[in-house]
C-alpha cells in the first residue's frame, strides 16, 4: 500500500473563545495530530513533495498553477495496491498523518494572499477537483495500477465521501470520520448534542449551567452586577464600556458557551502532544459544575472559564466584537485557517452553532443573525442572509445532504460529537455504512489506541478495517 497525505486544510475551536475555538472548529484544524507513533509513519520514509496544482478547475482557459504539498510513504507498496489517500482539511496536514492537503489551509497557498477576490477559487468543489487530478497524476507519474482508498475526519471526512461520490471511478472506497454531510445555516442541533453530552456527566451539571447563565443575565441588568461580571469572568473590556452594543455582548455569550462546546467536541481524544486546554474534559468541567464548595452557580461558571483562560495562557477574557472581526480581516496568509474556514462557512455551509435550541442553557444571545453579520462584516454586504441560504441549499443539492448516493463509504460519528447531528449516524445503504460509538468524540476513531479507549472504539476499528478489506476485494 502507498499513503499519500494532501493539505487541504479547516474546522474550529473556541476556549476564550474564538482564538481558539470559532464556528465550532479548534483554530489549526478540527483533527489534532494523532498521539504516539506508528512504524508505518517513521517519518525517515516520509517524503515530503510539491505537487503542480490546477487553481481553477472550471475553466479550461484559466491555466494558472500552484504548488499543492503532499507527503508520501511508499514504504509497505507492492504493485497493485491499495493506495491510501488522507486529505487535510481545515487545518495544516501534518506528517504524523499521511496526507494531501487542501489549498488555503497550512503551507499550500495558491493566492498570494487571502481577499476575498483570491478566496474564490476556496471551495469543495475545487477541492474534490484538486484530489481528483492528484489521483490522476500520480496514477500515470508513477503507473499506479491499485486501488485508491480515501480517509479525512471532520470537513475532510465530508470531502472523502464526496470524492467517492463525485469520482467513483478513481477513488474506490472512503472512510468519512465525523464528516457534516448536510449543509445547515442555523445549526441550533450542534447545542443540542452539547447539553446531551454534558448530561453525560449529570443532569445537575447541566441545570447549574443554566442556573449559572441565568444569575449572568440578572446581574448584566444592575450597574454593580456588570462589575461583578468583569471581574469575574476576567473581562478584557468592562461590560460597561460595550454593553451599549449586542454585537459584543452576542459574543460574551457564544464565548461562555464556547467554552464548554470545546471541550465536549475533543473531549477525551487521542491526540498527541494534548495542550493544557486540549486535556481538559467533561468530567473537570461538570465536576467544577456540581461542586457547591466553589460558590454559587456563576462562580462555578467563573470558575470554569478561569480553568480554560489559564489552561490557554491568556489573562483576560476578550469577547470584543471588533478585536475579533479585524483579525478575520486579517488578508494576510495565517497558520490557523480561522479565515478561510469562515469564508467556506459563509459561502458554502452555514453550520452556524446558534443559540436557538430550546431549552436555552446558554441563554438566547447568539442567533443565526448575528452569525450573517460576521460574515458581512468580515467578507462584505454581499455576504448576506438570501446569499447564504442559497448556497447551502446549492451545497445540498450538489452533494446530495444526507440522501447522498454512494457506496463503498463507512460513515463513522462519536455520540458525544456535536457533529454527529449534521451525518450519516444510522445505516441506510448495506453498501454506505454508518458506525454510530457510543461516548466518543469529534474524529475518535481517527488517533491511535490507548488503554482508556472503551471497547466500543476498539470495535469500530476493526469494523472500518473489515469493510476496507472487503471492498478491495470487490
Ligand atoms: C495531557 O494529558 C496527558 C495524559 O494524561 C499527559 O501525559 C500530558 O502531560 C498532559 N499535557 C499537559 C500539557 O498537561
Ligand atoms: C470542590 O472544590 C473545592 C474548592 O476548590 C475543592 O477543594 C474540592 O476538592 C472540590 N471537590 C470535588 C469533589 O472536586
Ligand atoms: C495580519 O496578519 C499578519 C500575519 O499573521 C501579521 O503579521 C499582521 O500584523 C496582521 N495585520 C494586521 C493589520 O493586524
Amino acid at each position: 500500500m502507498m499513503y499519500f497525505n494532501l493539505i487541504f486544510s479547516l474546522l474550529f475551536l473556541q476556549a476564550n473563545a474564538w482564538k481558539f475555538f470559532h464556528l465550532g472548529r479548534m483554530s489549526g484544524g478540527n483533527l489534532g495530530e494523532p498521539a504516539g507513533h506508528s512504524s508505518l509513519l517513521s517519518s525517515s520514509s516520509v517524503k515530503t513533495s510539491w505537487f503542480t496544482q490546477i487553481l481553477n478547475h472550471f475553466n479550461p482557459r484559466e491555466t494558472t498553477t500552484w504548488l499543492q504539498r503532499y507527503y508520501v510513504n511508499d514504504q509497505f507498496y507492492n504493485d497493485g495496491g491499495p493506495i491510501f489517500l488522507m486529505i487535510g482539511g481545515e487545518g495544516e496536514a501534518s506528517d504524523k498523518w499521511m496526507t494531501q492537503g487542501h489549498g488555503y489551509y497550512g503551507k499550500s497557498y495558491p493566492t498570494e494572499d487571502l481577499s476575498v477576490k483570491n478566496l474564490v477559487y476556496l471551495s469543495s468543489e475545487q477541492a474534490l477537483a484538486d484530489l481528483a487530478n492528484f489521483i490522476t497524476t500520480m496514477n500515470s507519474q508513477y503507473k499506479l495500477k491499485g486501488k485508491w482508498i480515501a480517509f479525512g475526519g471532520s470537513y475532510p471526512g465530508s470531502l472523502a465521501a464526496w470524492l467517492r461520490m463525485k469520482y467513483p471511478h478513481l477513488v474506490h472506497g472512503a472512510m468519512s470520520a465525523s464528516g457534516p454531510l448536510l449543509a445547515d445555516v442555523d445549526f441550533f442541533d450542534y447545542f443540542r448534542v452539547v447539553d446531551e453530552s454534558l448530561k453525560t456527566f449529570s443532569e445537575e451539571c447541566l441545570t447549574s449551567i443554566k442556573n449559572a447563565n441565568e444569575q449572568v443575565s440578572l446581574l448584566m441588568k444592575h450597574p454593580l452586577g456588570l462589575k461583578k461580571l468583569n471581574k469575574a469572568f476576567k473581562l478584557c473590556d468592562p461590560l460597561e464600556s460595550l454593553i451599549g452594543e449586542q454585537k459584543h455582548i452576542s459574543n460574551f455569550w457564544e464565548t461562555l458557551a464556547g467554552n464548554f462546546a470545546g471541550v465536549v467536541q475533543y473531549n477525551k481524544d487521542n491526540r498527541i502532544g494534548k495542550t493544557k486546554a486540549g486535556n481538559i474534559t467533561i468530567d473537570d468541567v461538570c465536576g467544577i459544575m456540581v461542586n457547591e464548595t466553589i460558590g454559587i452557580p456563576l462562580d462555578r461558571l467563573a470558575a470554569v472559564n478561569s480553568l480554560l483562560l489559564d489552561a490557554n495562557h491568556v489573562k483576560c477574557m476578550d469577547y470584543n466584537y471588533d478585536t475579533m472581526i479585524k483579525e478575520l480581516r486579517n488578508i494576510s496568509r495565517n497558520d490557523n485557517g480561522a479565515r478561510q474556514w469562515t469564508y467556506q462557512t459563509c459561502t458554502e455551509f452555514g453550520f452556524y452553532q446558534t443559540s436557538s435550541y430550546s431549552p436555552q442553557v446558554f441563554g438566547d444571545q447568539f442567533p443565526v443573525d448575528f452569525f450573517i453579520k460576521q460574515c458581512q462584516d468580515i467578507f462584505g454586504s454581499r455576504f448576506d442572509g438570501d446569499f447564504l441560504n442559497q448556497v447551502v441549499d446549492q451545497t445540498n443539492i450538489n452533494y446530495g445532504g444526507l440522501d447522498i448516493e454512494v457506496t463503498n463509504v463507512v460513515f463513522v460519528h462519536g455520540s458525544i460529537d456535536p457533529w454527529h447531528a449534521l451525518g450519516i449516524t444510522k445505516t441506510k445503504n448495506q453498501d454506505a455504512p454508518a458506525i454510530y460509538i457510543p461516548g466518543v468524540a469529534h474524529c475518535a476513531n481517527m488517533y491511535p489506541k490507548s488503554d482508556s479507549d472503551p471497547p466500543e472504539l476498539n470495535q469500530a476499528r476493526v469494523e472500518i478495517e473489515n469493510y476496507i478489506d472487503k471492498w478491495l476485494r470487490l
